[in-house]
């Protein structure tokens, strides 16, 4: 018997923990800084309903009813079909994200050890920039706490479902909400903090007539949510039938995007109150708000778990990219599961290592004008990612039966089903097709 989720409540814990991570604090406070605050705020919860939802209903749909790995919840139904390279591709999609993510995830460890021996702190006299700088270009430093964080998250993995991936999740993720509510109830009340709250909530107009807002919009819903990566299909495989698939999805879809604003509340708010830039891009968190920190009265303390949060809501993503690889090296090979997350640490440590070292050794190394890590993640998000969003759309809305479609994703015949099958059919896949010409177009 295939191992299962311990309960409806821990397997949407656990869905949450996936979803909530490096998206919500580090990239969705940088990508919102860019792109004008509050309109784009507006922007990315309307492709968080129409796209992102349906598309985490479809993926948990096929992982449930297919109960095996990624490939083979393409392959239900539609045996020696080509639809199993669909499978694949999140597969690979998983692994390249988690190549890269370990390897930032492995910055926000290293803050977390520089703000707890106070080494952080003590930089602020040359400048985070610096700090950052020397740290992100060192010869190998970067790559212990990219392999630390890897092995973090392969001993849970291989302690399983329910014993690992659902426990540290019941553990984690109700200690992160609370670390998330009271960084955002300080930073709102810090004098001149207002702003920061006008920033993401009071939409500048002018935002909406922006194309790029859309695009980024729509590229930070899918990355956030994790859709487009087998994530949901994997977790969905574990999962039996008397948990209603939409009620999780909502949930999820509702958990991720609160924790995006909550941590936009925190951030924001401190980085106005003194003065630092909201725009500064991926450096905000790792050069503008160490800088706002110090400003802080008890600064230390508020970096120190500011940087706890981020390394950890990184670690529960972590856990659910491993997962999609290590199940289908568990059911094609037959290896017992601590085998499997060994073999897939160890490919993943490797594939990451350009990465680690992008800014360092391998500095020179650009294609295109990119560091390689900046390469992996673009090409991976905007185009392996929505490549697998769009397989997952069609083959739920135009592969399956209508009928099975709508049962097995517990919709059945409703008018909140049909809205469903019709966005997959037709709003989900040609959105997609839209951002991956345009990003194709930008290479
Ligand atoms: N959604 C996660 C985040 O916001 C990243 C992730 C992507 C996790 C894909 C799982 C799958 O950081």
């Amino acid at each position: 018997m295939r191992e299962q989720w311990g309960s409806s409540a821990g397997f949407v814990i656990a869905t949450i923990g996936a979803a909530v991570g490096l998206g919500n604090i580090w990239r969705f406070a940088y990508v919102t800084g860019e792109n004008g605050g509050a309109a784009f705020l507006l922007i990315y919860l309307g492709f968080v309903l129409v796209i992102g939802l349906p598309l985490m209903i479809a993926e948990l749909t096929l992982g449930r009813r297919a109960g095996s790995d990624a490939i083979a919840a393409f392959e239900k139904g539609h045996e020696s079909s080509v639809w199993r390279y669909a499978g694949w591709l999140g597969v690979i999609a998983a692994g390249l994200i988690l190549s890269y993510y370990a390897v930032i995830a492995g910055w926000a460890l290293r803050y977390v050890f520089g703000a707890a021996t106070g080494g952080l702190w003590r930089s602020s006299g040359t400048g985070f920039g610096a700090y950052f700088e020397a740290f992100i270009s060192h010869a190998f430093e970067p790559i212990l706490w990219q392999a630390a964080m890897l092995a973090a998250a392969g001993l849970v993995v291989s302690a399983g479902i329910k014993g690992g991936i659902e426990r540290i999740n019941r553990w984690l993720m109700p200690a992160l909400a609370m670390i998330v509510v009271l960084l955002a109830a300080f930073s709102v009340t810090l004098p001149g903090g207002t702003r920061g709250v006008a920033f993401i909530l009071a939409p500048d107009w002018n935002a909406f007539s922006r194309p790029a807002v859309y695009l980024n919009a729509l590229g930070q819903a899918f990355f956030s949510l994790g859709v487009g990566m087998a994530v949901f299909i994997t977790y969905g495989s574990y999962l039996d039938r008397r948990t209603s698939i939409p009620r999780a999805a909502v949930a999820v879809a509702a958990g991720d995007t609160l924790f995006a604003i909550l941590a936009g509340l925190a951030i924001f708010p401190a980085v106005f109150a003194f003065g630092g830039d909201p725009a500064a891009g991926p450096r905000l968190a790792f050069i503008t708000l160490p800088q706002v920190f110090t400003q802080m009265p008890g600064g230390s303390v508020i970096g120190l778990v500011f940087f706890l949060l981020l390394a950890a809501a990184a670690l529960t993503s972590m856990i659910s990219l491993l997962e999609v690889p290590v199940s289908v090296v568990v059911h094609r090979t037959r290896r017992s599961r601590s085998r499997a997350v060994t073999i897939v640490t160890l490919a993943v440590f490797l594939a990451g290592l350009p990465s680690a070292l992008s800014y360092g050794v391998l500095e020179r190394w650009k294609i295109g004008g990119l560091p390689l890590l900046d390469l992996v993640d673009q090409a991976t998000s905007n185009i392996l990612l929505p490549l697998c969003g769009l397989a997952c759309a069609v083959f739920v809305g135009w592969r399956l039966a209508t009928a099975t479609a709508l049962a097995d994703a517990d919709l059945g015949s409703t008018r909140v089903g049909w809205v469903w099958w019709w966005l997959l059919r037709v709003v989900v896949p040609a959105t997609i097709v839209l951002i991956l010409l345009r990003s194709l177009a930008w290479l």
